[in-house]
């Protein structure tokens, strides 16, 4: 069975990776149009949705490119303005974009933590609600938001911002679920775990704790019950069969893609 997107459009906020390789973001923009869907890609920096757009039109699918930050409310609404301007409907909006926000309680400064809330909690919420109307007046709309597993457990106290607003995104996930489902919109959260993307290697204080970036890799594949990481596809291939509608009953569901690490860690 293939979860075929044809005539849909797919809205990704955050849809540029944030280095060399297929971070999340990037990948689930290529996978829904594989999948047949037209993508608006927007990201905080205009180059990166560019260089999503140019692999998804070499290969024959359709992309537009879009700037916007999602902290910045009048941002998200030009960006909902111009797909709507462009396709006249949502059917999927994916909301990818988290930063980290190193620190334990004590270390993360007052602007960091409103930061890291404002980035992975209110721009979801700002998002959702300039999507929303399109997706009500429509009767139909998926919404999948991208969490991680730390909304589960506490892998890291140094990540208190990141684990507050990523178990906030899973009950406004909920919230949403609930408040909709009788419009014909569904939403969910993908949870992934370890995962093996271009944002690792980029986390200064990630990249602290271990030698190299060989043994950065080998501890943690080795914390996977796989004894390996995840990749940007295994998220994408979820959110694909997400949006489909082989899952339309599918509704309030947080889904990890970690491997079975959250049957470890809780
Ligand atoms: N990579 C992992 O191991 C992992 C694990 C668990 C959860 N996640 C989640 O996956 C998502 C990101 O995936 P990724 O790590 O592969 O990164 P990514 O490579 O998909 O990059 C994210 C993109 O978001 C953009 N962005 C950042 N701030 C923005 C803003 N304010 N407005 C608009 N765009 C912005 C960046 O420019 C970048 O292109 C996050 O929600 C993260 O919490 C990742």
């Amino acid at each position: 069975m293939t979860f075929r997107l044809d005539g849909k459009v797919a809205l990704i906020f955050g849809a540029g990776s944030c280095g060399p390789g297929w971070g999340n973001g990037k990948a689930a923009a290529v996978a829904y149009a594989r999948a047949g869907a037209s993508v608006v890609a927007v990201d905080l920096d205009i180059g990166r949705a560019d260089e999503t757009q140019s692999i998804i039109e070499q290969e024959g699918g359709s992309c537009l490119a879009l700037k916007a930050d999602v902290t910045q409310a009048g941002e998200i609404k030009a960006a909902v303005a111009k797909t709507m301007a462009a396709h006249s409907k949502i059917d999927i909006l994916h909301n990818n974009v988290g930063i980290d926000g190193m620190g334990n309680l004590i270390e993360l400064s007052e602007s960091d933590w409103n930061h890291v809330i404002a980035t992975n909690l209110t721009g979801v919420f700002l998002i959702c609600k300039h999507v929303l109307p399109a997706m009500i007046q429509q009767k139909s709309g998926v919404i999948t938001n991208i969490s991680s597993v730390a909304s589960l457990s506490v892998r890291s106290a140094e990540l208190i911002g990141y684990n507050v607003t990523k178990a906030g995104l899973n009950h406004l996930t909920r919230t949403l679920a609930v408040g909709y489902a009788n419009k014909g919109i569904r939403a969910n959260a993908i949870l992934p775990g370890l995962m093996n993307t271009p944002m690792i290697y980029q986390v200064r204080e990630l990249m602290m704790q271990y030698e190299s970036e060989e043994a950065m890799v080998r501890a943690r594949d080795a914390q996977s019950p796989t004894g390996k990481m995840g990749d940007a596809w295994d998220v994408a291939n979820a959110a694909v069969f997400l949006a489909s509608d082989e899952a339309k009953y599918i509704n309030g569901v947080m889904l990890p893609v970690d491997g079975g690490l959250s049957c470890v860690t809780g």
